[in-house]
């Protein structure tokens, strides 16, 4: 097992190991002080694990009660967001009990953002069950839900209490929605982990997660660590995201945020290279990993269209764009641009 601290607004540990579900009971049992756990989950995940949480954490004494609601980014809305909070108040949970997190992005998403405001704030565990919630979502207390006009547009900066990941679940992920999570973790070699992508390219890490695992969130850590509230370093995680927004906006978020970031990278990337800040053999080897990992590298999606539906997102700051521009094989930085400029960036990244 790994375990890595997290000194944030809030300081938690996140531990990385097989078996990990079987201690949340006595995990929890140290930390927590009140004698309730209400359980937030989606349909496929209670599905599979749901009586393993239950289970641990009765026996450690807790009193649990369970919300699952149905699986998909659909549900990360305001109305489950509400079921959630009445039921909470319903099952008389107090500021002294836990909501425990058990699934991918969208279920961690959602219940911190339900823990961040329900009676003005209660702890939360987080059991991420995907790769993507493991690597990226379940570290670093970005909580969010969705509105009609767009992605992740009501949120709260919380940090979880705990988070537990339970490699074992990983197990049961569809391929598709493991290759999700790959993006993500060739990301964090893109930012700035040349060895993590040797690692990667060696190879692939399923069947054995935890050291690449443990290597993205100690970099997600340290990201979190210099710019909580995602003003600077820390915006470097979203490289791949401003045409990967785009791109899965034009698709009506009919493609994964993983293989839409997948592309995304790979036309920053060669955008980078027309102007002349990357070398080229940054966009071989990264479209080889790619494949590799059974991701896209292209779109045929116009240049203009991109363009609007990337503005449409939400991170831009009056009249510039902050872009994640790589630099070398496993290094990125930020590097600013004016919106009307980065129609020029889309053109030539395609
Ligand atoms: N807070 C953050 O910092 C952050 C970072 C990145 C992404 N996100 C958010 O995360 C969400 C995407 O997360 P996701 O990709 O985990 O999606 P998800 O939570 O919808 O999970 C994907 C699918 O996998 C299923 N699933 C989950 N665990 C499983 C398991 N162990 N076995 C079998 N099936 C399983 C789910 O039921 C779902 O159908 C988005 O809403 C995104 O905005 C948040």
């Amino acid at each position: 097992m790994t375990t890595i601290q997290v000194k944030a607004s809030r300081s938690y540990e996140v531990k990385i190991g097989r078996g990990l579900l079987t201690s949340l009971g006595e995990e929890t049992a140290q930390l927590i002080r009140g004698r309730t756990a209400a359980i937030v989950s989606d349909t496929n995940v209670a599905a599979l694990y749901l009586d393993r949480v239950k289970t641990s954490m009765e026996a450690a004494g807790f009193r649990t009660c369970e919300f699952v609601f149905s699986a998909g980014e659909p549900s990360k809305n305001g109305e489950t967001y509400l079921n959630l909070l009445e039921f909470l108040a319903e099952h008389q949970v107090t500021r002294s009990d836990t909501l425990v997190a058990l699934g991918g992005g969208v279920v961690g998403d959602l219940t911190g953002f339900a823990a961040a405001t329900f009676l003005r704030g209660i702890d939360f565990i987080q059991l991420p069950t995907t790769l993507l919630a493991a690597v990226d979502a379940s570290v670093g207390g970005k909580t969010a839900i969705d509105l009609k006009n767009g992605k992740n547009l009501a949120g709260a900066f919380y940090q979880p209490r705990l988070v537990l990941c339970d490699l074992d679940t990983l197990d049961t992920l569809p391929d598709d929605i493991f290759a999700d999570g790959c993006a993500e973790v060739i990301k964090y070699g893109m930012i700035g982990d040349r060895d993590l992508l040797d690692l990667l390219g060696q190879k692939h890490f399923r069947e054995d997660p935890e050291e690449v695992v443990a290597r993205c969130i100690a970099m997600k850590r340290d990201l979190v660590e210099a710019d909580e509230f995602d003003t600077g370093a820390r915006q470097l995680l979203n490289l791949g995201h401003t045409m990967g927004h785009g791109i899965e906006a034009c698709s009506d978020y009919a493609m994964s945020h993983g293989k839409a970031v997948a592309i995304g990278m790979t036309l920053i990337t060669r955008a980078s290279i027309e102007y002349g800040m990357c070398s080229a053999e940054s966009l071989s080897n990264l479209r080889k990993l790619l494949k590799q990992y059974g991701l896209p590298d292209s779109t045929d999606y116009a240049a203009q269209d991109l363009y609007e539906k990337t503005l449409s997102d939400k991170k831009r700051t009056g009249g510039t764009i902050t872009l994640v521009v790589p630099t070398e094989w496993g290094k990125s930085i930020l590097h600013k641009i004016s919106v009307e400029d980065l129609k020029n960036w889309i053109e030539k990244g395609l």
